[in-house]
């Protein structure tokens, strides 16, 4: 594929921007992280909203990540000709245009109908990799099927199944991911009050869980399922089938046989829907996972393996002691544990610890270019975009998508040159002051 020259990127999406605006037009997706979300909360039902700007408990660390940036300030440095950028970078063998990646989001159908499938045109557009939520909206052959060659890779969830971990290994592998980012901070779902206070979780619905129903060892657990209860009540109240008939049940169970495979009026009456949605929710989360499992994984798939929700020095060490090929260090947004460290605090303990050995990817509060500029000067390797990309989607579709991630890609050419610099592999913690 073409590899877009981000390399000016900034003055040439002010000048489309500008240009719209002497005829009267403006942005549909604003330029600042506070106009994208206010846009994006109106475009998203309350539901949506819940799940994807939602966090854990009172929301102390996604205040945590964005005030960690405010602590760092750029010294920009003068008259150095910058006239020529570039932002591109080498990851696991792949040039990519600039360092930023999507970031798995999971049920992304909540910010707009078209889902994974939106985002990974708008990734793919930008040439940017996408990293497959395992609980996507869209199985990953059809996903990958919209992104041409452009990279994507796929995000794993350690489920209690092994054979359904292999399962979707082999999956990932099949569909040309350059990498599989193994996420370990989830193990369990976070305490999230935005979702508990209107009792929402969108995979009890069937939203999110497409990687799940797609797959064959999984479909095999849901037979084994219904035979061995001889009925698809399982363990599981979230779904239970001695839930009130009230219109939400309804509801739920028309969302449930829209989203499963099959024909929707066979779905509302056959009872693997259903057990579907059950098998999932006794069997995603993995409490007991623990490094001796993570160990086992370099043997169990070919692809270069990344951890990701790492946040002290000592988990990064382990990390590379069994051998793992990159580490993404991360608090999932704030979404799982309520007031830890943030995550740009974590990377400047990790980086030193890696000292260069495999790639140091940021994750966790990502909203500008110049946020970029931090995470990358204090020794990042690439960041990944989250919220962001889907509040974009949430606003105006794929398109939406693309322009909010095109916009913060922008804001990180003009910010490297107007600090001085002329390639994005040149900033270093010198480029920074600890306010
Ligand atoms: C899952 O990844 C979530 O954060 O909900």
């Amino acid at each position: 594929m073409k590899i877009p020259n981000f390399g000016g990127f900034g003055r040439t999406r002010q000048s489309a921007i500008y240009t719209d605006g002497v005829s009267g037009r403006s942005p549909k997706v604003p330029t600042d992280f506070p106009s994208l979300e206010k846009a994006a909360r109106k475009a998203m039902s309350p539901r949506g909203w819940a799940y994807v700007a939602g966090g854990a408990g009172a929301g102390d660390t996604m205040d945590a990540n964005r005030e960690a940036f405010r602590r760092w300030r750029i010294v920009p440095r003068m008259l150095n000709d910058v006239s020529d950028r570039t932002l591109s970078t080498t990851l696991f063998g792949r040039e990519l245009p600039a360092p930023f990646l999507f970031a798995p989001v999971g049920a992304s159908e909540l910010a707009h109908p078209s889902g994974d499938i939106g985002v990974a045109k708008a990734a793919a557009d930008l040439g940017l990799p996408y990293i497959f939520s395992n609980q996507g909206c869209s199985p990953m052959e059809e996903t990958a099927a919209v992104m041409g060659d452009s990279p994507r890779w796929f995000q794993l969830y350690w489920s209690t199944d092994d054979e359904l971990v292999d399962s979707l290994l082999r999956r990932a592998e099949a569909i040309g991911a350059d990498a599989v980012v193994v996420t370990v901070d989830t193990t369990m779902l976070g305490w999230r009050p935005e979702d508990l206070n209107i009792g929402s979780l969108p995979f009890s619905r069937a939203q999110g869980i497409a990687q799940y129903t797609s797959d064959g060892r999984f479909r095999e657990m849901v037979r084994e399922r219904i035979g061995a209860a001889g009925s698809v009540d399982g363990d599981n109240d979230a779904n239970s089938s001695n839930v009130r008939p009230t219109i939400s049940a309804l509801k739920t169970l028309f969302s449930i046989a829209k989203r499963y495979p099959g024909p929707f009026l066979k779905n509302l009456t056959a009872p693997e829907p259903r057990a579907g949605v059950e098998t999932f929710l006794n069997t995603y989360s993995r409490p007991s996972l623990n490094w001796e499992d993570l160990a086992t994984i370099k043997s169990k798939t070919s692809l270069p393996v990344l951890v990701k929700g790492i946040l002290h020095p000592d988990d990064a060490a382990k990390a590379l002691e069994i051998g793992l090929d990159g580490i993404i260090v991360s608090n999932h947004g704030g979404r799982q544990v309520d007031n830890t460290i943030s995550a740009l605090d974590a990377l400047t303990t990790i980086v030193p610890v890696v000292d260069g050995e495999v790639p140091v990817i940021f994750d966790s509060g990502i909203r500008s270019g110049s946020d970029a500029f931090i995470a990358l000067a204090l020794g990042a390797d690439a960041v990944t975009v989250g919220r962001p990309h889907l509040y974009g989607l949430a606003i105006d579709g794929w398109e939406g998508a693309r322009d909010a991630v095109a916009n913060i890609v922008a804001e990180l050419d003009l910010t490297v040159g107007l600090s001085g610099y002329s390639s994005v592999s040149d900033v270093g913690p010198d480029a920074l002051n600890r306010s």
